[in-house]
């Protein structure tokens, strides 16, 4: 063989390897850990990395292909990780980069991807970065956002503008040593980031860099419509945000409607960029492809634009959170369709999209929508088109745990008062996760947990899970055996409301066998002719897979023309003939 002969011969095989796989996120299932609630391996009463480690088979029990954990770098905690002092050192509290090394390494054996959170929207005032801007040093003067501030007649001071904190009260916060306001667009010890400035930007390009070098996959992006602002006018000054007039409370994050401190034009262009290093990191490193899940609580229309423009790529993953934002427990099966087939009709060409439901900022799904539709959002979750993302002990249907005000410890609940904390606070989601039935949830072997164990522990759980037959846990274990079927990987999607009552996902590959899925959202008995709703249908179905509500078997058939939901039943049905 020729030198040209060969190298064809290699380039058509190139090409035709990476036609043939599309990439592993696409329907990836997705698993969120909350590091600080996972597992604890050192009686702390902590999570931690060896924790996760430890965790790793579980994860592949239950078919997840990759995991995004929340922070666990270097912070003063003050919004529990996500105030970050070291952007490339992990806190002792969660273990060593050591600890760190062994659980990418053991994760690759096992096929589970690692995901890393990166905040780049704002520092912990201890960081070494704010520390130095803070102190007037020349280099870092302009990393983060400066102002002094106004006079009022009466000598007092007042903060640049009316922007309020996430977490309540100004977004400025006066500091005695640079006698000048900073900008917190979260916690007063969580200074934004200046973006227009390149330095910053290529400090936090390194940050990307550093981490793919140590062989994560990817990165949940968080909180990215807040990267920028709107910029200063010549005179340095930032203009007010107009009032919404259904709080009076200027402390209160409502209290003005977000025109210049979320959403600017520029942010997506951000993250174009950070898939630019991405892509380049993979060319010079090979392996698959690296991934960016990006944060953010937008406009469906601008959500959209994180998946990239004309000229260039944007994340693979923009968060859906339109079900997490629109659905209500009393939505009916429309509103369902609307917003599924919303996000699917407005992507652009070419892209994937991705489930969410739940994640350590929202209550439990089981708390929002019910413990009695905690399958339902599961098997919705898993068989809509693209890839799911599953937040730490929804397969096991965990509930809020409930946490005192004297136990409370979330900012955003403690900056605001007693009588409404639970409407703020985030704890609730965030209570240890339950491995076991033995004291502690089998979380920690230590006598205290920084969050009370949920005292329903002991009906869930993994361990008593997995002996039931059809618990949330084994729902969701034959819900990814069924996520491997060819229909349901790659097949098309029709997603239709039978009535008020009745949701239907219908996928199908030509030449394999049809699927539907089926949910009750309501609490009636629902009768459903299939093929009224989908016209030509193969006339005989069978269970697939059934939970513990429903009378029947898997492998059962069912006529196409009546199946019969119970209350809050969800099942999918399978063709018994290919079509
Ligand atoms: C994101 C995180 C949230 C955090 C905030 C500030 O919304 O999900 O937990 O408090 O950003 O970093
Ligand atoms: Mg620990």
């Amino acid at each position: 063989m020729t030198t040209w002969t060969s190298l064809f011969l290699l380039l058509g095989l190139g090409l035709l390897a990476v036609d043939a796989a599309a990439p592993w996120w696409k329907t990836a299932s997705f698993y969120q850990i909350y590091p600080r609630s996972f597992k604890d391996s050192d009686g702390d009463g902590i999570g931690d990395l060896n924790g996760v480690t430890e965790k790793l088979e579980y994860l592949k029990e239950i078919g997840v292909t990759a995991t995004w954990l929340s922070p666990f770098l270097k912070s003063p905690m003050a919004d529990f990780g996500y105030d970050i002092s070291d952007f490339k050192a992990v806190d002792p509290l969660f273990g060593t980069m050591e600890d760190f090394e062994n659980m990418v390494s053991r994760a690759k054996e096992l096929g589970v991807k690692i995901i890393l959170d990166f905040v780049p929207n704002h520092s912990s005032d201890e960081c070494d970065w704010f520390l130095r801007s803070a102190a007037g040093e020349e280099e870092y003067k302009d990393y983060y956002i400066w102002h002094a501030g106004f006079l009022n007649e009466d000598g007092t001071r007042r903060p640049p503008t009316n922007w309020v904190s996430v977490f309540r009260g100004s977004a400025w916060e006066w500091h005695e040593g640079r006698q000048e306001y900073y900008l917190h667009q979260f916690h007063k010890k969580q200074p934004d980031f200046n973006f227009r400035n390149p330095v910053v930007r290529e400090e936090m390009n390194n940050v990307l860099r550093f981490w793919l070098e140590k062989g994560v996959d990817g990165f949940r992006v968080d909180a990215i419509y807040h990267a920028f602002e709107i910029e200063a006018d010549e005179n340095g000054n930032y203009p007010d945000e107009p009032r919404n007039d259904w709080t009076n409370d200027p402390d209160e994050y409502g209290y003005t409607h977000k025109i210049y401190t979320v959403d600017q034009p520029e942010t997506p262009h951000l993250v174009y960029e950070w898939r630019q290093i991405l892509e380049q990191f993979q060319a010079d490193n090979g392996g698959d492809e690296r991934i960016l899940m990006v944060e953010t609580w937008s406009p469906i229309e601008i959500v959209m634009h994180y998946y990239g423009n004309e000229t260039a790529e944007g994340a693979q993953i923009p968060f859906n959170f339109q079900l997490i934002s629109n659905l209500h427990y009393d939505s009916d099966a429309y509103h369902y369709e609307y917003l599924i087939n919303n996000w699917l009709n407005l992507m652009p060409e070419g892209k994937s999209a991705n489930w969410v439901i739940g994640n350590h900022d929202k209550n439990r799904v089981g708390s929002r929508f019910g413990a009695d539709r905690v399958d339902l959002f599961n098997i919705l979750l898993l068989t809509l088109p693209g890839c799911s993302i599953t937040y730490q002990g929804e397969e096991l249907g965990m509930l809020d745990g409930y946490v005192s005000w004297e136990d409370t410890v979330d900012p955003q609940a403690c900056n605001g008062y007693e009588s409404n904390y639970m409407d703020n606070s985030r704890d609730p989601a965030r209570t240890p996760m339950h491995w076991s039935d033995e004291t502690m949830a089998g979380f920690t072997t230590g006598k205290s947990t920084w969050l009370p164990v949920s005292t329903d522990y002991r009906q869930r759980n993994v361990k008593t899970e997995r002996g039931v037959s059809l618990s949330h846990l084994n729902v969701f274990k034959r819900l990814q055996q069924l996520r491997q079927e060819p229909s349901i990987v790659d097949g098309s999607a029709e997603v239709t409301a039978v009535s008020n009552y009745v949701l239907a996902v219908k996928r199908h590959l030509l030449g394999d066998y049809v699927y539907i899925s089926l949910f009750n959202i309501f609490d009636s008995i629902e009768n459903v002719n299939l093929s009224s709703v989908f016209g030509s249908l193969p006339a005989k179905f069978q269970y697939a897979l059934v939970t513990e509500k429903s009378i029947k078997k898997v492998g059962d058939q069912v006529s196409a023309g009546s199946v019969t939901l119970m209350p809050h039943e969800a099942i999918v049905l399978r063709s018994t003939t290919t079509a």
